[in-house]
């Protein structure tokens, strides 16, 4: 459930707020998140395991806007992150450093200084190599580094193979004997303090039987730890939870998500830990839009006639179609009367890519220059990964909150965008 939907009027409103109006006010393109949307889905979530409050650790990477941040932190969330960048967001954003879990399969010398400096719950170990360096500058200050090891179980899942994690062949993790050997090393090491281990096995997950499978798997390791001695009290399970995006079938409620979990750790005396990100935001956002044009190319000798649609929204605000083929619903601001003619559309943005096509062959009720829609369900991996290619101003991102919005990322302007750069002095 989201709160974007049409009014009596037949206009889009993001809460009590008409979109067209935040476009007028802001310009397009520009993302709009529901503060409504991010609280239920978060309560939802922290609902669904009652009793047990697991440390809810927000995937910061999902989108890492600081009020939406702050939003969930307010509701008792903490955060996942995955680079000194994702930390400090957290940190600004009120996350107490007890509940920040530092994560990533590459994480710099110097990374790994400042989460030891600013003190996260947990820093999850993905390899041997970093496990060394971990111990030699936790020793070097003087302090014991609290870690989980990242698993790779070996089991792959997720909406797409680029944001499959869990496969033997994926960078993340090390496997299951892997896990048991290094756990062991870090217990005897004296800057080291193993608490727990922590796998992620792919995002946009639809179906529970790869995860349960996994969190068996997991269970499993946790006894075999335990029964050589070694005290194991945390486990993280982390994210990967799907969001219906329209196009495939409903994904699993995160009370079934729960209830599967807790099937999986029933009498396992173990603190959870869980580190969800689309399924917190993608809902609860939207990229506006504008149409600049509808381009007609009749069909020629042995070729299809095409009708694009030509946006000002582009790849380098939302790369998820051409990344991933992902599927985004588009509608427009004005709700189509019933009878309303559709035609199909190449949708497409002004960046010079071919890959610059959100969608091909989308039937949409006709639309024309300057007419104002919605990608639906962008709140995670959109303006996370938006970029300023084609010398496009960054995308601005607004809060919406009851019939309330501020502009919480601004647009730049061209003048900011030329000002963090210098010519070289002898140009
Ligand atoms: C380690 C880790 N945790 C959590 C997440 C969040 O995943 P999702 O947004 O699918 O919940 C990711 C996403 O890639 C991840 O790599």
């Amino acid at each position: 459930m989201n709160h974007f939907d049409y009014g009596p009027d037949g206009r889009m409103a993001c809460e009590g707020v008409p979109l067209a109006a935040i476009a007028e006010a802001v310009g397009t393109p520009v993302y709009v998140y529901s503060t409504a949307t991010l609280v239920r889905h978060y309560t939802v979530f922290r609902d669904a395991f009652g009793a047990r409050r697991p440390l809810i650790a927000y995937a910061v990477k999902a989108n890492p806007n600081l009020s939406v941040i702050r939003t969930l932190a307010r509701l008792g969330a903490g955060a996942d992150t995955v680079s000194e960048g994702e930390i400090r967001r957290a940190l600004a954003a009120g996350v107490p450093a007890e509940r920040i879990v530092f994560s990533g399969v590459g994480k710099t010398a110097r990374e790994l200084a400042f989460a030891l400096d600013v003190g996260v719950s947990e820093i999850n170990v993905e390899s041997e190599p970093e496990l060394e360096t971990l111990a030699r500058i936790a020793a070097d200050k003087g302090v014991r580094a609290t870690i989980a090891i990242r698993v790779n179980p070996d089991i792959g899942a997720g909406g797409h193979a680029k944001i499959s994690t869990g496969k033997a062949d994926s960078k993340f993790g090390v496997s299951m004997s892997e896990a048991e050997r290094l756990y062991a090393n870090a217990a005897n090491s004296a800057s080291l303090d193993p608490v727990g281990i922590a796998c992620h096995i792919g995002s946009q997950i639809t179906d529970l039987s790869p995860m349960e499978q996994a969190f068996r798997a997991m269970r499993a390791l946790v006894e075999r730890l335990r029964a050589e001695g070694l005290a194991v009290q945390r486990l993280d399970l982390g994210g990967g939870l799907g969001v219906p995006y329209f196009d495939q079938p409903d994904p699993p409620s995160p009370a079934a998500f729960a209830a599967m979990v807790g099937r999986v750790v029933d009498g396992l005396d173990i603190a959870l830990a869980f580190e969800p990100g689309r399924v917190l935001v993608a809902n609860a956002g939207v990229l506006l839009s504008r149409v600049i044009h509808v381009h007609e190319r009749p069909a020629e000798a042995g070729g299809e006639g095409r009708r694009f649609l030509v946006l000002d929204a582009a790849m380098n605000d939302l790369i998820r179609p051409a990344m991933y083929d992902a599927f985004h619903d588009i509608r427009p601001l004005v709700r189509p009367s019933a009878g309303t003619s559709e035609l199909a559309y190449d949708v497409v943005g002004p960046v010079c890519e071919t890959g610059d096509t959100f969608t091909r062959n989308r039937r949409l009720p006709e639309l024309g220059s300057g007419d104002l829609v919605a990608f639906m369900s962008a709140g995670a991996y959109g303006s996370a990964m938006a970029s300023e290619y084609n010398s496009r101003l960054l995308v601005p991102e607004v809060l919406v909150d009851g019939a309330d919005f501020a502009v919480v990322r601004p647009r730049p302007t061209y003048e900011d965008m030329l000002a963090r750069e210098r010519l070289a002095a002898w140009l």
